[in-house]
């Protein structure tokens, strides 16, 4: 091991990254199945970001109208824009209707419909027999419903008695060739660094929402998990898809749920007209994500926004009753009062479409296994290694995730996970002795960043690389803007190492964390550029106005990259258009009509 560091070893069957709704659901359920289980996060568990999840979770529970699980996977991998893996998209819908009602059973207070069903609200792509009609399938705590469900998941993991390491920053996966073996951490209490020995470690860590400038991401949005990957070598998939949510508020970024358009509300510009009747004349102001946040950003563009800069668009819900409001929006009403000022029972929130969701990530399959490509196998699991949620890129979201979609992805997945576990891993199984040098290269990194002694500030480096994300990688992009972020990330990605770290200290050091999350961040900003500017083509979150239609005969294959000396490298994996059963096979058509 490194000089001058002591570390604390701790061996576990599974170590869980991250206690977001996919970290704690996965690892209560290893407990439950008797897996000597750790759950390491940077975060107090209740604080992770699944906590600002708004508008609900699906899955066709039929509780408002009819529904089935095909419709839902119909729906899916059309939103993905046909990238998504048929054979997951199966999985997750079909196990969507379990993995609810188990969440109703462990407590989850859902609002209810008058006859104490769980109530079910629209959202954009989400249809009835192929299209033809609107689901209600959205299942909804008025809309705070990841406050719900994560603070239910983390009473279930007290109940079993989950092991939990909060506050501690995981630093780098410990590789021995193509095997995990842990992760190495720092307990940012007391200073000390922990390496946790595991037979698998999960990445449960979230997407990098914070490598741009205007998201709906908490700060500790940064990625790590998916940087710890890059690191070790392995690639990641689809980069150059980043959600952009139609409505954040405009200023300040925060969420305003798909819910709100839901129950009811729209979209106007400054001619008070309803554009969405205009790009969507059937799903209006439900068509999905990627579709209303061009029309908003078309609409800015051509003169038609609101405001004296002309530069947003409004939301309406002021024609609904308050009543209503009240008990299905209350989060909303309160977000829109303190960030835009506005009474919205009175007037519009004003909005612009705002970073959201990668549906990039490390590639896994639909066991939560990691997988790369290697020797000529696109799906070669990588032993010890598992990813969920929203660093995973199963590929259920393709393209572009329809809304509620993510925290059903986590709990699926997360519960997926668990399942699996047990039947790989023999609990208390013998581990295999570590090298000594095993942590050498996490420990030299650690070190370096916290040596730094530069001219520049760490928040100087970061707001370079966010507003070159913000302004190169945007909802619209082509090569030019492409090109300009790629070669302005690389001198980003090389002033950083002028980075300065004024506190050395090991205890509670916040100096040293947002270095070592800067570094991820930069990680993932580059790949993503890499991956837009070499996609010659516009599918789901991907606009190019070069390119601007899909090209499934060119690109309807997954992208992955890998970051090795500050160089990106990229190949492909094909997408699984063939699903777990067979009983549907949905190809692309022609032309996509929403
Ligand atoms: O609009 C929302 O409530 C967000 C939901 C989601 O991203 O799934």
């Amino acid at each position: 091991m490194s000089e001058g560091y002591k570390i604390i070893e701790h061996e576990h069957d599974v170590v869980v990254v991250g206690a977001g709704g996919a970290g704690l659901r996965a690892t209560f359920g290893m407990v439950e199945k008797g897996l000597k289980t750790a759950c390491i996060t940077k975060v107090f568990p209740t604080r992770s970001h699944t906590v600002a999840a708004q508008g609900g979770i699906s899955a066709a529970l039929g509780n408002m109208g009819e529904d089935h699980w095909r419709f839902h996977m119909y729906d899916t991998v059309k939103g993905s824009d046909w990238l998504g893996d048929q054979d997951a998209i199966e999985y997750m819908c079909r196990e969507a209707i379990p993995a609810v009602i188990e969440l109703e059973h462990y407590g989850v207070p859902f609002s209810r419909t008058p006859d104490g069903k769980i109530y079910q609200r629209a959202f954009g792509g989400m249809t009835t027999h192929y299209g033809k009609g609107q689901a209600q399938r959205t299942c909804a705590a008025a809309d705070l419903t990841g406050h719900a469900i994560l603070h239910t998941l983390y009473q279930q993991a007290l109940k079993h008695h989950a092991e939990f390491f909060v506050e501690y920053i995981a630093l780098d996966l410990i590789m021995e060739g193509d095997e995990c073996r842990g992760v190495l951490a720092w307990r940012l209490d007391d200073g000390s660094l922990h390496l946790f020995k595991a037979q698998m470690t999960v990445l449960a860590t979230g997407g990098y929402g914070r490598s741009y400038f205007s998201c709906t991401s908490a700060h500790t949005v940064t990625g790590d998990g998916n940087a710890m990957v890059l690191r070790a070598g392995l690639p990641l998939q689809d980069m150059e898809f980043v959600q952009f949510h139609p409505t954040g508020i405009y200023g300040a970024g925060c969420l305003i749920t798909e819910g709100v358009r839901g129950e009811g509300g729209y979209l106007t510009n400054s001619e008070g007209e309803r554009f969405m009747e205009r790009y969507a004349p059937v799903a209006k102001d439900l068509a999905s994500r990627d579709v209303v946040s061009r029309a908003i950003t078309i609409e800015i563009n051509e003169g038609r926004g609101v405001g004296p800069l002309k530069d947003h668009a409004y939301l309406h819900i002021e024609h609904l009753d308050p009543a209503i409001i009240h008990e299905r929006l209350p989060g909303i009403s309160e977000t829109a009062r303190i960030f835009a000022g506005v009474d919205v029972t009175k007037e519009p929130i004003p909005i612009l479409p705002t970073v959201h969701y990668n549906m990039g990530g490390i590639p896994t399959n639909y066991k939560a296994e990691v997988v790369t490509l290697k020797d000529g196998n696109p799906d070669s699991i990588v032993p010890g290694l598992m990813a969920i949620g929203e660093a995973a890129c199963v590929s259920v979201h393709g393209a572009n995730r329809l809304g509620s979609n993510s925290l059903l992805d986590l709990i699926v997945f997360g519960r997926a996970a668990a399942i699996r576990c047990t039947e790989l891993i023999k609990p208390g199984s013998v581990q295999k002795p570590l090298a000594p040098n095993a942590c050498d290269k996490a420990i030299a990194r650690f070190d370096k960043i916290r040596h730094a002694n530069g001219t520049l500030r760490t928040a100087d480096v970061r707001l370079a690389m966010q507003k070159t994300m913000q302004t190169k990688a945007a909802v619209f992009r082509t090569a030019k803007t492409l090109e300009e972020g790629i070669q302005t990330m690389a001198d980003i990605r090389q002033s950083f190492s002028e980075v300065s770290v004024s506190d050395k200290s090991l205890i509670w050091n916040t100096d040293l964390v947002e270095t070592l999350e800067l570094d991820n961040l930069l990680c993932q900003a580059t790949v993503t550029l890499s991956a837009a500017g070499n996609r010659q083509e516009s599918r789901g979150g991907h606009a190019r106005e070069d390119f601007p239609k899909r090209d499934d005969k060119n690109w309807l294959k997954h992208s992955l990259t890998w970051l090795k000396d500050g160089k990106v490298s990229i190949d492909y994996r094909p997408v699984h258009l063939y699903t777990l059963t067979d009983e549907v096979e949905m190809i692309p058509p022609k032309e996509r009509v929403y």
